[in-house]
Formats: structure tokens, sequence, C-alpha cells
């Protein structure tokens, strides 16, 4: 890559409206680093006469992160949500032995390649959309060779896809019917054979667990905490969304990294979060889809100043969404989070909730340049929009990875 000056932009450098550069610049050396940035008139005459990008006046944010999405899987389950229609709660089609049983059958159906290229498909659109950094879990094989299938396409698509992708085990995600009655048994094989073998492999950055009536209850929960800790890898949660167990009080003792859907949370556990640095995970998609009226306590989140990350949950079961734009759209419309927060909860907090801070959601000199260029003539219309294409280049490590037809 030719060292290269991107100029004609404006820049909103660490996800923070209130932070922005206008007629900005950024150096970008032909190692895919960031040299420079800062106003255009203040560009250091060491790098006037490197190769040129014309941005056309687009706001640019740093690439976005995706921290929390269920991406790769089998099938779909539109005929569930036809069910769900005609009255059936989320819980009871899963007590039926639908709702993620389903997408485990078709899953373990699925070859390694039509798997890849399923999940391709809705990689490809969330790449569109600026994303540059995504987290992609397992737990929809439910044994040790269909979550290593899982996992082994989600490290493939950050091998072929301009994305870095972090994975996690959420091995203890649901009951395999073959394990039927006996949960415990299913957690002493998560604990002692899946996740030792699969983290062994490489394919494990981090370790989540369902805690919930219809997933796993606190004790399984912990001891699936304590395995990650044999295993040296964080741990995330996802917690309070149908009922208030405590997952996330429990997950902020195994200083949890993220604790995610939150709707039923309660101030005990906010303040456990804020004790271990756990960053609150909002997944709007998933409180439409699922008709969910309880709101996230936004307010205690906020007067405790926890960090909150906005991300789309996208799976087949309770948010088949492939747009983080429209999820950030709606964490404004149903949760009443302010610009900054949205534009926030995608770039630094959804970093920090993968625990890669340092890597990703900010644009400073020395890091990788990703980045993202917007065709609006004010960072709000990130938000205000919904279904409209904005993004009009992505660029990952210097390069150009997507353009928008007509750019
Ligand atoms: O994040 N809550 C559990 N897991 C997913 C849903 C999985 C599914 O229904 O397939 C979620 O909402
Ligand atoms: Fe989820």
């Amino acid at each position: 890559m030719k060292p290269t000056v991107w100029h004609n932009l404006n820049l909103c450098p660490h996800g923070d409206p209130d932070v922005t550069i206008l007629d900005g610049a950024i150096a970008v050396q032909d190692d895919g680093t960031i040299a420079w940035l800062g106003a255009q008139r203040d560009l250091p005459s060491l790098y006037a006469g490197w190769h040129r990008e014309d941005l056309k006046r687009a706001w640019v944010t740093p690439g976005l992160v995706d921290c929390h999405t269920h991406l790769v899987y089998g099938g779909q389950r539109a005929d569930e949500f036809a069910q769900r229609l005609a009255g059936a709660s989320y819980e009871e089609i899963a007590r039926r032995g639908g709702g993620i049983v389903s997408t485990v059958r078709a899953t373990r159906a699925a070859s390694e390649e039509a798997l890849f290229a399923q999940s391709a498909e809705r990689l490809e659109a969330l790449l569109a959309e600026g994303v540059t950094a995504i987290e992609i879990k397992s737990g929809y094989g439910l044994d040790l060779e269909s979550e290593r299938k899982m996992l082994r396409v989600a490290r493939r698509l950050g091998e072929r896809y301009p994305v870095t992708v972090y994975t996690t085990f959420l091995g203890a995600h649901a009951l395999p019917p073959e394990f039927a009655g006996r949960a415990d048994a299913y957690i002493n094989e998560v604990c002692d054979r899946m996740l030792p073998a699969l983290a062994d492999e490489g394919l494990v950055d981090a370790v989540d667990v369902f805690c919930e009536r219809i997933g796993f209850s606190l004790a399984q929960s912990e001891r699936v905490f304590e395995a990650a800790e044999r295993a040296g890898l964080p741990v995330k949660v996802h917690a309070e969304q149908l009922s208030n167990m405590g997952g996330t009080q429990l997950a902020a003792r195994y200083n949890a990294i993220s604790a995610d859907h939150l709707e039923f949370l309660d101030e005990a556990g906010v303040l456990a979060m804020i004790e271990s640095g756990t960053v609150a995970v909002l997944l709007p998609g998933a409180f439409y889809f699922i008709r969910e009226t309880q709101l996230p306590p936004l307010d205690l989140l906020r007067r405790h100043r926890v960090p909150v990350a906005v991300s789309t949950d996208c799976n087949p079961g309770t948010s088949p969404c492939t747009s983080l734009l429209t999820m950030m759209n709606m964490a404004a419309t149903l949760f009443r989070m302010s610009v900054p927060e949205v534009l926030r909860g995608v770039t630094v907090h959804a970093a920090r909730a993968l625990g890669q801070a340092g890597r990703h959601g900010t644009l400073e000199a020395g890091r990788q340049a990703d980045f993202a260029a917007w065709r609006v003539q004010s960072l709000a219309e990130l938000v205000y929009w919904f279904g409209r294409p904005l993004c009009s280049r992505v660029v990952r490590a210097g390069h150009t990875v997507y353009q928008m037809r007509g750019d």
C-alpha cells in the first residue's frame, strides 16, 4: 500500500460526536497504521508529498465494532416467528423443543462449507455498514464437533474478510436434546472436555453463558466461569434478559468483560459491574423482536457511569438482523439513548466489551487505520436514518475494502 493522506473529510476520532475535527486529514503509512491525524491545515510537511485520497467531505468515524453476535448458524426460524405472531411466547417455544435447539439441529446438519457460505452473506451486510471488528459466538453446536465447526467458520471468516473476528465459546447456550434432564452432566462436558479442547486449538477468545430460566442456573454458570478462568480466558454473560437471576453479579465476580441484554438488571447488578469494570451491552434488536416491554435500566447505568455498548445480537431466534445502523436507531428510539451514547456504544465501548479498547474503537496515531466514511452532513444522521445506506467507504489497515456505488 502506498503511504496515503486521506483528506477532505470531517473527523470523529474517538466515536464521540463532541470531539470532532472539521476539514481533517489522516496520514496512513505503508504498514496500514495511522502516522498522523488532525486538521488538514496542520498536516506536517513530511506527509505533503504522499498519495492523496479524497473523501468528498464525508464524516469519518472509527470502524464500527459489533461486539455481540451469533452470526454463524444453520437455517433460519421464520416459522417460529409465525408461531409467535399467533400468540406463543419465545419462552414457550423454547420449552416445546423449538428455539435455540431447532437452530442446533440445522447447524449440526450443515457442512462447514454451507455454514461458511450462509454466514458470509450476513457478514458482508455488516461490513458494508462500516463494521471492522466483530465478535462471533458458538452455541448452536452444543457438542464438541459442532462447536468446533462453528468456531472454525468464525475464524475463517476473519481470514477471508477484511474484519477482525473475536470468537466466544457459548457451549452453555442451551441444553442439547441428548442431555435432556441432565443439565449438570452437560455442564461437565462443557467444562471438562469442550472448553479445554477448543481453547487448546486456539479457537476461543472468550467464554459466555446463557444464565436464565431457559438457559443455565447460577451454579451451572459459575462452573463455566471457573473453567474459563482455568483456561485463562475472559468471560461474558447473557444475563437478566427474561428475568432477574443475578447472573450479572456472578459474572462480575469473575471480572466479566461484558454483561449483555440486561433488561431486568437491578441496582445491585449495576454496582457489581462498576467494581469489575464490566461493560453493559444492550441489544435493542432482541428487545424489539421478542416484543419485550421491560426496558434496560439506562438511568441506573448512566448514574453509575457504566460504559454501555450497542450490538446487533445477530441470531435467528431473537434478532435476525444484519444492520448495526438499524440497531443504533433502535437504541435511541426504544431505549432513549442519546446520539453520543449510541456512537460511543458502537465504537469505544463496544471495543471495551471485547477487552480490546487498546485496539479498536478509536482512531489514533500508531493504531491500525480502520475507519468508515459516511455520506452524511452531521453525525446525528448515523442514528437518525434507518434502512438507508450511509456508508460511502470502509478502510481497513489503510486499504479500501468497501466503496458505495457511485462514490
Ligand atoms: O442473544 N439469549 C440467548 N441467545 C440469543 C438467542 C438465541 C436464539 O434464540 O437462537 C440471544 O437473544
Ligand atoms: Fe445473544
